[in-house]
């Protein structure tokens, strides 16, 4: 049993059906906001058009490069789609130095281009003129499939000059300024578009595309005739278009504020957003460490926890690692190969047994409210589509790695769904980069 003041810290985490089900509602409002023309400008959670309308059919084929920033790496690809259902992918992760995080439009843009440029040489590619889909995994408001104008950087990013621009007109010119390669940029998609993609061209079946990485987001697959922002939504010969929620963003006008914590508004506060991706705050792998940390130092002041034992790696900000969550639950219940690692790279001792069942508590309770959430929104967009059976194509550091998240959001996605709908959550393995590349191939073939 974990200590009655641990008990007590956590219980803001521990959401009943009833708030369930009451985030479910609100989130539906919020998604309907987005989606409607009259309210979208107002809407927190933007339901942005991906001007992607067909799903892959297998029979895609090509060379295709793709680009992914958005998350902790940074990667180029080169997709060659067989038209018979296959694909052949190279592929090379580049460092993305953090300091671009927060530096100079050129300084990213260069970096993008330069990385892709050396890839291509490496590859032999400088002379052919292939077609490359960008995926740029932060809200974008397209005007067209290569047309995405950055609304708000998240996630750490905060890279002045970039935010009301075409990005895809910046990198572009960032190519041309070093005139390596003969690359037109042909799509921007979301990384969940690029999951969707990426998981349909195997399974049929799916509809939604999950991130639950260092940030989260999801799209679907909506009728065109709802997505009224999308100009030829009532003509468009097309049945279906590609939503990018921009879910992280729930919240941001106070209406969770009766599932956020205290330790959630600190968390908040420190960040380069205040104020912004609300949703995404209480769920990602960004920030599910430093609420674990928070809870641990107000224990420590309480006497509670590590009583007797000083660390300076714990006062420091963002210094317990989520990967830390996975490692501490993923002992067996009584023995704590991992979390000894854990407890000792964060600077203590570890001689004893209760602080490590309280440790075990928190992150259970943090990493539990995440996925309550996320099942929240994902059960608010099977809803949405009024359709019985789904496949959820995810990605992201959270899901893959993270011993019992798969497990989480299946048992609190069926406690939620009506009876009688069926889904599957699979993990998308090629991730967006491939799905970057089927989009890219169908947008050159259509010029
Ligand atoms: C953030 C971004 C969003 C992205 C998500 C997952 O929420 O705003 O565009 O899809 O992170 O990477």
């Amino acid at each position: 049993m974990a200590h009655p003041e641990v008990e007590n810290a956590i219980k803001g985490f521990l959401l009943d059906q009833e708030k369930m089900a009451e985030v479910v509602d609100r989130m539906t409002k919020e998604m309907k906001m987005g989606l409607a023309k009259d309210t979208h400008p107002r809407a927190v959670i933007k339901c942005f058009v991906s001007y992607v309308q067909d799903l892959p059919t297998g029979k895609e084929r090509g060379k295709c490069l793709a680009l992914d920033l958005g998350g902790s790496n940074f990667r180029v690809l080169l997709v060659t789609l067989n038209g018979d259902g296959s694909a052949d992918i190279q592929s090379k992760s580049y460092v993305f130095p953090s300091t671009l995080m927060t530096g100079t439009s050129d300084e990213l843009f260069d970096f993008i281009a330069a990385s892709l440029g050396n890839f291509c040489i490496e590859n032999g590619l400088e002379n052919e003129a292939l077609p490359l889909g960008f995926t740029f995994s932060f809200p974008c408001q397209q005007k067209g499939i290569n047309k995405g104008t950055l609304v708000a950087w998240t996630k750490g990013f905060n890279v002045p000059g970039v935010v009301g621009k075409n990005v895809v007109e910046l990198l572009q010119q960032a190519i041309e300024r070093r005139g390596e390669v003969r690359i037109s940029i042909v799509a921007i998609l979301n990384d969940t578009v690029g999951t969707l993609m990426s998981c349909a061209f195997h399974n049929r079946n799916c509809r939604i595309g999950l991130i639950v990485g260092t940030g989260t987001n999801a799209c679907y697959v909506e009728k065109t005739v709802n997505a009224e922002c999308f100009e030829h939504y009532q003509t468009s010969p097309k049945q279906s278009m590609i939503i990018n929620c921009e879910w992280g963003a729930f919240g941001d006008n106070g209406v969770l504020d009766f599932v956020r914590t205290s330790y959630d508004r600190i968390v908040d506060k420190v960040t380069p957003n205040p104020g912004r991706q609300t949703f995404e705050k209480c769920i990602s792998g960004m920030y599910m460490g430093e609420i674990v940390r928070l809870i641990v130092i107000e224990m420590m002041a309480k006497g509670v926890m590590f009583h007797g034992e000083t660390s300076q790696q714990i006062q420091n900000r963002w210094s317990f690692q989520t990967a830390y969550l996975s490692d501490v639950e993923s002992d067996p219940i009584g023995e704590y190969r991992h979390t000894n690692k854990v407890i000792r790279e964060m600077g203590f001792l570890g001689n004893n047994e209760a602080d490590k069942i309280n440790l075990r508590r928190i992150c259970e309770a943090v990493s539990s409210r995440s996925a309550k959430l996320c099942a929240c929104g994902l059960v608010t967009l099977i809803n949405k589509m009024n359709i019985n059976e789904v496949v959820v194509g995810i990605d992201g550091s959270v899901y893959r790695y993270h011993p019992k998240y798969h497990d989480l959001l299946t048992m609190y996605m069926k406690q939620l769904l009506k009876p009688g709908v069926k889904f599957e959550l699979t993990v998308s393995e090629d991730g967006s980069g491939k799905g970057a590349a089927l989009v890219a191939a169908t947008a050159a073939q259509s010029k």
